[in-house]
């Protein structure tokens, strides 16, 4: 169900290291055995090192062996549902494939998209050779 992988999500928020940017961000990402792993943007004060809140979610998941993954929902305090970034799109269809995207703000707004219509043009690992 869509409102209960987003409240996942906004659970694993509170969880946010953010002293730089106070920009708190959850995710929660459900694989295809139901299971939930949630994630939050841990920011370090060398700030390159920043790592956003979906990828926390899908490293943790793949890291432990999971696969395959069904939907992935991003949530945080934004007038306008929230959307994953670019660099998050590229590993979310990399790890995940065109799985739906949820993007949410605190207040109950939402919109659901496959991840190749928000990210039509990916960059190709099959062009590594
Ligand atoms: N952030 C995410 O967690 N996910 C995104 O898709 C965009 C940005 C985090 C990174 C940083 O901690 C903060 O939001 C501000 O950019």
């Amino acid at each position: 169900m869509v409102e209960k992988l987003i409240d996942e999500a906004i659970r694993a928020r509170q969880n946010a290291h953010a002293p730089y940017s106070r920009f708190q961000v959850g995710a929660a990402l459900e694989s295809a055995d139901g299971r939930v792993f949630p994630g939050c943007n841990l920011e370090n004060a060398s700030y390159g090192l920043t790592i956003c809140a979906e990828r926390v979610a899908i490293f943790k998941a793949v890291s432990g062996g999971c696969r395959e993954f069904l939907r992935l929902a991003v949530v945080a305090d934004t007038q306008r549902e929230v959307a994953p970034c670019g660099a998050c799109l590229q590993v979310i269809w990399e790890l995940c494939g065109d799985i739906l995207v949820i993007m949410a703000n605190l207040n109950g707004k939402q919109a659901l998209s496959k991840c190749s219509d928000l990210f039509p043009h990916p960059f190709n690992p099959k062009d590594l050779g």
